[in-house]
């Protein structure tokens, strides 16, 4: 640990070179500390060594290649070794979930033992990955019960909340920085290691720490679910959600975001957690019922939208449907638990021909699809080609750019399915095409 002006500087471990870990460690040494950033994938190693990033992220790579650069980032397929030279562990390794529900916390306990092996001297462990409420007394225990000798250790807890997309702003400027702690001293080190960002810090212990995340995912996902619920009244009674979001986020106390009726939401965040939360709400004696709706709504949603395109189709069989955006969310390539995944698969089902196309997730998509009667166009007019259906189902920017003259003209059928409501529907429907939209 060196001192430089005013602001104590450490010598941070990240495990877990994944999209939470990674943005980490690129924050943490902008912020001065040295970090090193370990995983047990040599090849995303030696790739991160060579400046080749495993996921896409804006703003990142700069961030990656200055520090490297500097020397106060470093990449290693070492964990013994990482924890050996880093006082300071954030855990940001995968907690994916398993068949019942619950999170896989194999990879939380690793590291656990990991820390116990090596601790030669006082080190803090802090969770950074989100995980079930009173895993960190695990990971506590686990270091207890197998390091060799008596030496001093905390464990903490450190949510992240940051967005895919959007993951380095939200790393400099977030809403709140959470830390459950249990000594003076490890508030200390965490306080002093975010202390050049401008942020509230809300201190608590790690049991609220941990259900904080899981309870703000779960929020935000009950927020998606409900406009969801409600475009589906707007389809029966012919209103427009859009308005009904509108009208109802400008109120303060429900506010704008997360209001977006469509799809519904995707990604290894929302649909993990809030299982992760109805699991271990019910392992500690309580029936998270509301939450098995707000899955539910999410679910159906990918379905029914499939309904309304064989409402107009009529035969889905044979017919060309052209799909425009996979990822979960614009500005990003992931593609887990994508709402597309689904769609195309139910189109596929069906027996239609499907051509997609997305500005980023190419890849990502690929793998997925493989050996799926999937093809894969090079730009959106490629995949709109002789087409009896263009759905829209991520809200790229450059979607919302498409010149819908010439997407007319290239279509066999001129019918649009906007599962985001990213389209002017008024503009689409007087050039001709018939629009879908979700409940509007
Ligand atoms: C989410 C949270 O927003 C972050 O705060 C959190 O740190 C992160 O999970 C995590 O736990 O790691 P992220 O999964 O990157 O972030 O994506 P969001 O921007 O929250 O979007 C999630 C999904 O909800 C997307 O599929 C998006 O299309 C959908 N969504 C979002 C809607 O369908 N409607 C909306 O109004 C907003």
């Amino acid at each position: 640990m060196e001192q430089k002006g005013h602001i104590k500087k450490y010598k941070i471990g990240v495990v877990g070179a994944g999209h939470v870990g990674l943005v980490a460690a690129a924050c943490f040494a902008e912020l001065g500390h040295r970090v090193i950033c370990v995983d047990n994938d040599a090849g995303k190693i030696n790739s991160l060594k060579k400046l080749i990033m495993p996921f896409y992220e804006p703003e990142l790579e700069p961030l990656v290649r200055k520090n490297i650069k500097k020397g106060i980032l470093t990449f290693s397929s070492s964990l013994d070794e990482t924890i050996k030279a880093a006082q300071v562990i954030f855990i940001a390794v995968g907690t994916p979930p398993q068949p019942d529900g619950s999170a896989d916390l194999t990879a939380i306990e690793n590291v656990a033992q990991a820390v116990a092996r090596n601790l030669d001297s006082y080190k803090i462990v802090i969770e950074k990955s989100t995980v079930p409420v009173q895993t960190g007394q695990k990971v506590k225990e686990t270091i207890y019960r197998y390091r060799k000798s008596n030496v001093d250790f905390d464990v903490a807890s450190n949510p992240e909340f940051l967005r895919e997309g959007k993951a380095v702003y939200d790393f400099f400027y977030p809403d709140r920085i959470v830390l459950g702690v249990e000594s003076p001293r490890a508030e200390k080190i965490l306080k002093e290691i975010y202390s050049s960002l401008k942020a509230p810090m809300v201190i608590t212990d790690i049991n609220t720490a941990e259900l904080i995340k899981h309870a703000s995912n779960s929020f935000l996902a009950a927020k998606i679910s409900f406009i969801n619920a409600v475009s589906r009244i707007c389809d029966l009674a012919g209103a427009d959600v859009e308005k009904v979001s509108l009208a109802m986020g400008l109120d303060k106390r429900i506010g704008a975001q997360f209001l977006n009726a469509g799809v519904g939401y995707g990604g290894f965040c929302f649909p993990k957690d809030v299982e992760a939360f109805i699991y271990i709400s019910k392992k500690l004696g309580y029936e998270f019922g509301f939450l098995k709706e707000v899955k539910r709504i999410n679910d159906e949603q990918r379905r029914y939208f499939v309904e309304k395109i064989k409402e107009h189709l009529w035969i889905i069989k044979g017919k060309k449907i052209a799909v425009l955006g996979l990822s979960f969310k614009p500005d990003t390539d992931d593609m887990r638990f994508a709402p597309s995944v689904d769609i195309v698969e139910a189109f596929l089902k069906e027996g239609a021909y499907v051509r997609v196309y997305d500005p980023k997730a190419k890849k990502e998509a690929g793998e997925l699809f493989r050996g799926k009667r999937v093809e894969f166009a090079g730009n959106p007019y490629r995949a709109v080609k002789g087409c009896d259906c263009v759905c829209f189902l991520t809200e790229w920017e450059e979607f919302k750019k498409l010149d819908f003259k010439k997407i007319k003209v290239l279509t066999r059928y001129h019918l649009i399915a906007d599962g985001r409501n990213m389209l002017d529907a008024q503009k689409l429907t007087k050039m001709g095409f018939e629009y879908i939209g979700m409940g509007r």
